[in-house]
């Protein structure tokens, strides 16, 4: 059983001062540093058990067997209580490592995560022991520090992370509807130590996502330049996010490489990849900058601590009522939307609907192709799921051919439906409402997408404000 008492003279010490000084205590105790040797010394482990096992700790081998071992046995003797979960590949068995720490609220849950696989070339210390390390490490200082969390921390070491999400599917596939209800959130932890690192943070859950902005905004307070990465499923936050859950996290980079601009601000080398190693042998305990381990550990700990603490309302289910789209009105520019530049505007060629950005294609008179889109999770749970959109149209054609369209399109996966095609032809100037029913892509991880094509002359404008997807 783990002591939650030993910091109670502290604590009444601290309010005593603070009644004397007249300031109130903090509402939630500030992360300590992560140290970043105990971190390398689990890699250390990790290294170790691979070379032990065939120089990997992949699925099926039992490099990975002894890893997820030696963090159960590590968070054992730290007071959580620990489930190992199987599931069967094509590799072979994987298993799951859940462990929780008694004493918060059951019905708001706070998770992080990391795979603590690795591919089967290498003992896979970047990708995903420094991941590992690193929530294993907050993990046991939390537990040490001896406070009691208001929510339930959960931490899930994920398998077959490198075969396709597999362990993290696994896990919520069969974790019942009304206990997925009571997670929070959930933030994963893939690849920290890259040794020509970035500082990404996911962005592809924006939605009602304080825990993004906490991750930017400790960046910020650091003075470390980070940049928003849309990690487009890539990892094993995906399950989470596709059944509405809040989702993001950190990432130094892998296969991609920095570039110059990257290197400017972030030191290390321009057109190289962030992890030269990634997915190779050469991933070993030399493939790590101790640096980006050391502030990727202190951000785990960070977000550990906070939310340990906040007040998250309590076991609410998934979005049900509001929109779930990120910046729908365009007011924060192009925060949230990808694609072509320049269409989401604040140009007072058009007016917006409300505020004054708005999407705003073709009026270019020129031929020109411009896309903007997002991607939203559908939450499986909804009974309806609606997409809406405002548009203004006026063109300089004339005649019934249509020589400009734009498209409000829905993509899942491969597959790209138009839900309606705009012209030139039939132009209202006036803001309509347009609805279209996505109730089909309940539990889908989908793509919103306005696309625009425009002949070489005579221009149409296509004006795009207040977007949404409700679901009921
Ligand atoms: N999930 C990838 C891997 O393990 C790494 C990755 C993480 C890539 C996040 C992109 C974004 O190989
Ligand atoms: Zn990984
Ligand atoms: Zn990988
Ligand atoms: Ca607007």
């Amino acid at each position: 059983m783990r002591t939650s008492r030993s910091v109670a003279p502290l604590l009444a010490a601290a309010l005593a001062l603070s009644a004397l000084t007249g300031t109130s205590p903090p509402a939630h105790a500030a992360a300590p540093d992560i140290s970043v040797a105990n971190v390398q010394a689990h890699l250390s482990q990790l290294q170790s058990i691979a070379t032990a096992n065939g120089g990997n700790r992949g699925t099926g081998k039992p490099g990975y067997l002894a890893s997820v071992n030696y963090v159960k046995g590590k968070l054992q003797a730290a007071g959580f209580t620990t489930t190992t979960q199987s599931f069967s590949t094509s590799a072979g068995t994987s298993y799951n490592l859940i462990a929780e720490l008694p004493g918060g609220d059951p019905d708001s849950v706070v998770m992080m995560g990391a795979h603590l696989d690795s591919v089967a070339n290498g003992a896979g210390i970047n990708d995903n022991g420094s991941g590992s390390a690193g929530v294993l490490e907050a993990a046991l200082a939390y537990a040490a520090g001896g406070l009691t969390p208001r929510n339930t921390i959960r931490v899930g070491f994920w398998g077959a992370e490198e075969l396709g999400l597999l362990g993290s599917k696994h896990y919520m596939n069969t974790l019942p509807t009304s206990e997925k209800n009571k997670i929070e959130l959930y933030l994963n932890y893939d690849m920290i130590g890259s040794t020509n690192p970035g500082y990404f943070v996911y962005d592809d859950n924006p939605v009602g996502n304080t825990a993004r902005d906490d991750l930017t905004a400790w960046y910020t307070a650091k003075g470390i330049p980070w940049e928003y990465i849309d990690v487009q499923g890539r990892s094993d936050h995906a399950a989470f996010r596709t059944y509405g859950i809040a989702t993001s996290g950190i990432f130094s980079g892998a296969e991609a490489r920095k570039t110059t601009a990257q290197a400017q601000k972030w030191g290390g080398t321009a057109n190289a990849a962030f992890d030269p190693c990634y997915h190779a042998s050469c991933d070993t305990t030399s493939n790590i900058n101790v640096t980006a381990l050391d502030r990727g550990a202190d951000l785990i700990g960070h977000m550990l601590w906070l939310y340990a603490a906040k007040d998250l309302g309590g076991g609410t289910p998934p979005p049900t009522g509001g929109n779930l789209l990120g910046n729908p009105g365009f007011e924060s520019g192009a925060t949230v939307w990808t694609g072509t530049s320049g269409p989401i505007t604040a140009n007072t060629g058009r007016p917006a609907r409300t505020g004054s950005w708005k999407l705003w294609l073709g009026g270019n008179g020129s031929s020109s192709t411009e896309t903007v889109s997002q991607s939203v999770a559908v939450p499986s749970s909804a009974t309806t799921a609606t997409l809406s959109f405002w548009l203004r149209t006026d063109t300089a054609e004339t005649g019934a051919t249509a020589y400009d369209t734009m498209r409000a399109q829905v993509v899942d996966g491969g597959a790209v439906t138009t839900l309606a095609t705009y012209s030139n032809v039939g132009t209202n100037a006036t803001y309509t409402q347009k609805t279209f029913d996505l109730t089909a892509y309940r539990g889908r991880t989908v793509t919103v997408r306005f696309t625009m094509t425009e002949d070489p002359s005579l221009q149409t404008s296509f004006v795009v404000d207040d977007t949404a997807v409700t679901v009921s």
